[in-house]
């Protein structure tokens, strides 16, 4: 079993593992949870939670074949630095993971992660990387959020018409033709996003307003692979959509030394 924080203000409540800084609960008071997360997932120690909010990063998916996919922060150990109750409604947790020699001797470079969480009617998430090296450093990363929906064949997204995207499952540049539907495996990288997304499901909509990114990512692993999947329920398809806030593919960003760059996602 990993260490969480747990989260109880006014207005909601939210569980956070110091592994990964990784928020695997977050519920609006008297209404259910807004994160999806697996019943099989075993909360063991190196193993990255299955859903939630796992952070890829610094590198998303295999956009740097030297890391694990993913990269290492979601199994790394965050540091809690603070908890602070702004008021009676609303509650600020801040994790940081600095360099160290394992990191090190991943990825050459010195750096700090912060993940700033603000719970309250909404969920605020701020993940900030700053350079503490001598030189520039590539990051690729994902707020990689497992949203709880009724069942697959309720929910839609929103606020994606028009824009395109890498469909990653056929290498595809394509562009979106009004909602998302859900009718086989999604796995897309959708660019030049500016403006907020909505995952409607039959009884409720949920509204993800990003900063710091203009590339979002859309999966559902379907029937096939949700049965390779690791800690998934065969049937768990129906029951999740990940709408990924990130820098991916060409949304990559350069840091610099001394500069720091804030990835954010509001969800409510
Ligand atoms: C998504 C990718 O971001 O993460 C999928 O687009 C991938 O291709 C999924 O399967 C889950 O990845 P993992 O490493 O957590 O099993």
């Amino acid at each position: 079993m990993i260490d969480f924080i747990e989260v109880n203000n006014n207005s909601a409540s939210a569980k956070i593992a110091l592994q990964g800084a990784h928020v695997f609960h977050y519920a609006r008071k008297g209404e259910k949870p807004i994160l999806w997360l697996s019943e099989v997932s075993d909360f063991e120690v190196g193993k990255a939670i299955r859903g939630g909010v796992p952070i890829c990063w610094p590198s998303f998916g295999m956009n740097n074949p030297d890391l694990p996919q993913h990269g290492f922060a979601r199994t790394s150990e965050f540091k809690h630095l603070a908890t602070n109750e702004l008021d009676a409604n609303t509650t600020e947790v801040i994790l940081i993971l600095r360099y160290s020699k394992e990191t090190l001797a991943l990825w050459p470079y010195k750096f700090e992660l912060e993940l700033k969480i603000t719970v309250s009617d909404k969920l605020t998430m701020q993940l900030s990387t700053t350079n503490l090296d001598n030189k520039t450093f590539k990051i690729t990363q994902a707020l990689h959020t497992y949203f709880d929906i009724s069942h697959i064949s309720d929910a839609r997204v929103k606020g994606l018409d028009k824009k395109p995207y890498l469909d990653a499952l056929t290498s595809e540049e394509l562009t979106q033709n009004g909602d998302i539907i859900f009718e086989k495996e999604v796995d897309r990288v959708y660019q030049e996003v500016s403006s907020e997304i909505m995952l409607k499901d039959k009884d409720r909509t949920i509204h993800i307003k990003n900063e710091g990114s203009s590339s979002v990512v859309v999966w559902n692993p379907w029937i096939q692979k949700c049965k390779r999947m690791s800690a998934m329920r065969d049937e768990a398809y129906n029951d999740f959509i990940c709408i990924e806030t990130a820098n991916a593919f060409d949304d990559f960003k350069l840091v610099e030394p001394a500069k720091t760059h804030t990835l954010k996602a509001m969800i409510y």
